[in-house]
């Protein structure tokens, strides 16, 4: 039977309006791809990013963004962006999330922006680095990222009715997954390796159309606030633990008094459903399609998710050059 529509007034879902950013920052660092320059394919894209935002009808701070600022001019965590219209929101952003995949040619550069309501997002402070285990919502109530490795892929294969073997592990390329790698290979998974991009790998382990079942290992920790913000909407669960890398990360940790033995869970990332996520492929791959020029104009591909009702859209959207020169003429006169 047909789920009956609601009769209340449909509000509206900021995605929508998040994706544009996500797609002007795809359009411009996508022209670095495989160039070598990954600060000059960033730069594109946050430059882009910032234009797009300013367009749009919020007051959002951004809570993660291109780091502190002194060291990133635009984008900067605490940057105030758009009008200052409407609702406070805290915003996070990787306008190239994978910098040296773009710059490589390598799948999965993506570009991406996260809002929810002020005072939601987890704020990263001075975490740089945070063990995660990403599965699909079949198996978030049988894992925890204490058991050991093998047990925990026994039991997400059983829940995905599965053998071990047929699983797919994504696990960044890194020197301190060695031990990881080897023991996932001995208990018999297969595994994607990537020497960057865990926000794709993340939502490759939660989305039933990907071949990735289950994401394990340790990688940025804004990189798991945004991936935090579209799996409250497409389901499954996170399990992270902040985990510096290094002793200076460890006590700067320490001194601020962060907790860095707890288990966060989606809910920790995020505390709310009114999270709203847009991601734009930049150099395509896996998760989503990459920038395709056309002469003409343009083909960019993106997911856009509100957490609230659960919507994913995947959109393709087609630029003209030609009208687009003609609006922004419109625009400036
Ligand atoms: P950038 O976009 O900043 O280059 O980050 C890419 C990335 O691979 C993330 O996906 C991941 O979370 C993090 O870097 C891992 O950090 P590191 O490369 O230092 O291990």
């Amino acid at each position: 039977m047909p789920t009956q529509a609601t009769k209340e007034t449909p509000t509206s879902n900021l995605a929508l309006d998040l994706v544009r950013v996500t797609e002007a920052a795809a359009l411009s660092s996508a022209r670095w791809l495989g160039r070598g320059d990954k600060e000059q394919g960033d730069q594109a894209a946050v430059d882009a990013m910032r234009l797009s935002f300013a367009s749009l009808n919020i007051n959002g701070t951004i809570i993660i963004g291109e780091g502190e600022k002194d060291e990133a001019p635009m984008l900067y965590n605490g940057e105030r962006v758009g009008t200052g219209n409407g609702h406070a929101l805290d915003i996070a952003v990787d306008p190239v999330e994978g910098t040296n995949l773009l710059a490589f040619g390598r799948p999965n550069a993506i570009s991406v922006v996260g809002a929810a309501p002020a005072g939601a997002m987890f704020n990263p402070g001075p975490s740089f680095y945070m063990q995660k285990l990403v599965v699909p919502a079949a198996a978030q109530n049988v894992v925890d990222l204490d058991a050991p490795v093998d047990d925990t892929l026994k039991k997400v294969a059983k829940s995905l009715g599965k053998d071990v073997d047929d699983l797919v592990v994504f696990v960044l390329d890194k020197p301190r997954h060695q031990k990881l790698i080897q023991t996932i290979r001995q208990v018999g998974a297969r595994i994607q390796l990537h020497t960057d991009g865990d926000v794709s790998g993340a939502l490759m382990a939660v989305d039933p159309r990907s071949e990735v079942d289950v994401m394990i290992g340790t990688g940025g920790t804004p990189e798991g606030v945004l991936a935090a913000c579209a799996i409250k909407g497409m389901g499954g669960q996170i399990f992270a633990r902040l985990d510096p890398q290094s002793y200076v990360e460890k006590e700067a940790l320490v001194n601020a008094g962060i907790d860095i033995r707890s288990t966060l869970t989606v809910n920790d990332l995020v505390k709310t459903d009114e999270v709203f996520f847009a991601a734009t492929g930049i150099s395509g791959g896996t998760f989503l399609p990459g920038v395709k020029y056309t002469g003409l104009g343009a083909v960019t591909s993106s997911i856009i998710i509100r957490a609230k009702t659960g919507t994913i859209r995947y959109v393709e959207s087609h630029l003209n050059w030609d009208k687009l020169m003609k609006i922004s003429a419109v625009d400036y006169d």
